[in-house]
């Protein structure tokens, strides 16, 4: 996406003249999509998931048992699956996070009652101290492997696993890709695999290096993880399967704009060899946002909501400043960036003493959420994996769910409208209208989006951020014509809305067909809101 300014020192004359005869309309906004500047593919794993074993993702969330009054597949929760296929979940993402780099994946193999329980790594967490003896403090190791590999073949994702580099050794590592990945019937891992239930591989091909190497994942220096990265990806048996290796990459250091942790790990990998980098499929990277002392989720000042959406839109500048850094050492671009943790993390939403890191999420992390899936197409051809954190009943959580209650989120929602992106060519696009101004002096912009092409199919995401007026727009459509439209809007009145379990459908988007058509037409959006139109073009 560019703005006006950098759109008119491009070569786009012909746009450029668009522009120039629209400035006597300063009010109204211009969307423009150019359908001859593709960008990239939309990877469907750009619109991902993340699970780990804290508080009551797994245990509570995504696990309740075979024998659990809750309606369940198998011991997972039924309702939660039904809604993963809605989504077409490309990939989730497990078991860490911090817990990765503290799990031995042997604990979670073999018969579940003969299983070891261990303590959770966040149960040294002030919060999760004060929950009741339980799953989520006290790991009965339920959930492991095999329990994961079902949940993704049931909800039709792809498996993520990361490796523990901190406690564990490549040797452990080996075994874990051994036991997932071996030939049916040929080693004893194999054979544990198929007692655990299943005698065919699972083929797992995304691993990650490890978690936040530079924190709870080793607290070790960027030079220091590139060796263990090379001690981990060296001579693992791949039994027939291309393994994609996800270093670990930056984190803290985000703000930093000497890149120093994506500088120094990519830099003392090439040091050894250049080659290394053909056993990097991608490079990790975590962004969080947050208000200052992580404020309420569903009490906040209009102030707050600009706050906190122009905290998400700091991606926007993150992926391309680490992306020209990787350049400097892998000239080719052969490496991709996986942003395998991003999310809004508010203060907790008291709903009971084991749910750690929960919160209601509001309309605000609706917009939050849509304005950074918005990021990641428009940068699709820099991105293989994106991991929303996390899943269910935890940070910018698409669910929450409590014993037999389970509640779709305003964050789900934006999933849903978003998944038509998935697959489609990442279109070129110019978003201009009015900035905002709120606080002192501050501003943001007026409407942004992305726009993907998939045959004759033209999708167009839109967030109008701002809390309470409409922004008119000519939605201008360069080497196309609309044939018919439909729209799908999600807002509501009050800034504030949100689906609890109460009122599980406070939020829920609105579709209905458009009377649009042509190379260009005018389109209002509403205030506070995600609008995707669907586009036959002729
Ligand atoms: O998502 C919660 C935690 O945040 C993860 O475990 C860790 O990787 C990050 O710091």
């Amino acid at each position: 996406m560019m703005r006006r300014r950098e759109f008119l020192t491009s070569s786009l004359a012909a746009a450029a003249a668009t522009l120039a005869s629209r400035s006597a309309r300063a009010s109204s906004g211009l969307v423009e999509i150019l359908l001859d500047e593709p960008v990239g593919t939309i990877a469907p794993e750009l619109h991902g998931h993340f699970t780990e074993h804290i508080g009551e993702v797994i245990y509570g969330g995504v696990w309740v048992g075979e024998n659990s009054k809750i309606p369940n597949v198998g011991g997972i929760r039924k309702a939660l699956v039904d809604r993963l296929r809605q989504l077409g979940a490309p990939v989730i993402r497990w078991p860490g996070g911090c817990f990765a780099d503290s799990y031995n994946w042997r604990d979670g193999v073999g018969p579940r009652t003969e299983r070891p329980v261990r303590t959770n790594f966040w149960d040294n967490t002030t919060q999760l101290c004060k929950a009741p003896d339980g799953p989520q403090k006290y790991d009965p190791n339920t959930f492991g492997t095999a329990e994961f590999m079902f949940f993704c073949r049931l909800a039709g994702a792809k498996p993520y696993l990361a490796a523990n580099v901190r406690s564990l050794t490549p040797h452990d590592f080996d075994e874990w890709v051994e036991y997932c990945n071996s030939p049916a019937g040929s080693t004893t891992l194999a054979q544990t695999r198929a007692a655990d239930g299943s005698r065919e591989p699972y083929n797992v091909t995304y691993w990650g290096i490890g978690n936040e190497s530079w924190g709870c994942g080793g607290d070790f220096r960027p030079e220091e993880y590139a060796v263990e990265f090379r001690r981990f990806t060296s001579w693992v048996p791949d039994y027939g399967q291309k393994l994609r290796f996800i270093g670990s990459g930056p984190g803290a250091d985000l703000r930093d704009p000497q890149v120093s942790w994506t500088r120094g790990f990519l830099g003392n990998l090439v040091a050894k060899s250049p080659d290394l980098l053909d056993r990097l499929y991608g490079l990790s990277m975590h962004y969080y946002c947050w208000t200052t002392g992580k404020g309420d989720s569903l009490e906040y000042t209009p102030d707050e909501w600009y706050q906190m959406l122009s905290q998400a839109d700091f991606m926007d500048s993150l992926v391309p400043l680490h992306w020209s850094a990787m350049r400097d050492f892998d000239p080719g671009h052969k490496v991709k960036l996986v942003v395998d943790e991003w999310g809004a993390w508010h203060r907790n939403t008291p709903l009971g003493p084991a749910y750690l890191f929960n919160y209601v999420p509001s309309l605000r992390d609706a917009l939050l959420s849509a304005l950074t899936l918005d990021i990641f197409n428009r940068h699709a051809e820099k991105l293989a994996m994106c991991n929303d954190a996390q899943l269910v009943n935890n940070i910018n959580t698409l669910f929450l769910a409590m014993e037999d209650r389970f509640v779709a989120t305003t964050i789900f929602h934006v999933f849903d409208m978003y998944k038509s992106h998935q697959g489609g060519t990442s279109l070129r696009t110019v978003f201009d209208a009015p900035r905002i101004s709120y606080g002192a002096g501050k501003t943001f912009w007026g409407l942004a989006g992305s726009a993907s092409l998939h045959g004759k199919a033209l999708v167009v995401t839109v967030v109008n951020p701002h809390a309470s007026e409409p922004q008119e727009a000519e939605i201008s459509l360069r080497g196309a014509a609309a044939q018919s439209t439909q729209v799908t809007v999600l807002t509501a009145n009050d800034i504030h809305a949100h689906n609890d379990f109460d009122h599980p459908d406070a939020v829920t988007p609105k579709t209905e067909p458009a009377n649009v058509s042509g190379s260009r037409f005018n389109w209002t959006f509403k205030p506070a809101s995600v609008t995707k139109l669907e586009i036959e073009l002729a």
